[in-house]
């Protein structure tokens, strides 16, 4: 979710006005994906290296995210939504709010309808790492690691691959998203800044993925048979 502070700017506003002006997209868009059948839905809102940033806009981020979730806990529910976060591992992250992610998760855990993992304080390489750590002490012996044992100590293993990215604002970077799982991802970049991303939007990038031929490194059937001589 990009281009909040750039959305701001624009208006000549402080990089905040964006922040807030973001929960109407987030709503929007868990709408579209559940109305739409997404199975899982991930948003990342905060990552490992903005902790980076002023501590005026940190600590804003913190309240701001505080009162979204309080504010949609039983609209997520109501629609079945299961929510998740992932990360929140960081002892700066306020004990309120860490608490208001338990709840959520709590509360919705044994909903069955779309999964909704809120990417937060969230780094790939830290998964890896975390992961790699995990391994070790659970004393499996080198020859035995495959990718699959590997995955499965990373943190929420039944989550699937990612199929589709969509990153905003038109910036084309990976930024540390959940590096394991996006090996085989397909990729869009709508200019759209988030704060003006609507369920039209998503609705578009969709519309862009199904169109797309996956492949995951071999040949589709109808380009074997185009091949023979
Ligand atoms: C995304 O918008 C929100 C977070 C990373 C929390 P940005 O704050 O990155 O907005 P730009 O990229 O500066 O426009
Ligand atoms: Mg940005």
């Amino acid at each position: 979710m990009d281009g909040n502070g750039r959305w701001a700017q624009s208006r000549a506003q402080p990089r905040t006005f964006g922040h807030s002006a973001a929960e109407a997209a987030v709503i929007d868009v868990i709408e579209a994906a559940r109305s739409a059948g997404v199975g899982w839905l991930s948003l990342y809102a905060f990552s490992t290296e903005n902790w980076g940033r002023p501590s005026t806009e940190v600590d804003f981020l913190m309240r701001l995210v505080r009162r979204v979730v309080r504010k949609h806990a039983f609209f997520l529910h109501a629609r079945g939504i299961r929510c998740r976060f992932l990360g929140v591992s960081d002892p700066r992250i306020p004990a309120e709010l860490a608490q208001d992610f338990a709840d959520l998760m709590t509360l919705t855990g044994d909903n069955r309808g779309m999964t909704l993992t809120v990417a937060f304080d969230h780094g790939g390489r830290a998964d890896i790492v975390a992961a790699a750590r995990s391994l070790l002490r659970s004393g499996t012996p080198a020859e035995a690691v495959t990718e699959q044992t590997f995955a499965d100590h990373l943190p929420y293993p039944d989550t699937p691959d990612v199929d589709l990215v969509i990153r905003t604002s038109g910036e084309q970077r990976i930024s540390n998203f959940m590096l394991w799982q996006v090996a085989y991802a397909e990729w869009v970049f709508p200019p759209v800044l988030w704060p003006d991303f609507r369920a039209s939007h998503f609705l578009e990038c969709l519309h862009a993925y199904r169109l797309r031929d996956r492949r995951f490194g071999g040949v589709l059937p109808d380009e074997i048979g185009a091949s023979r001589p």
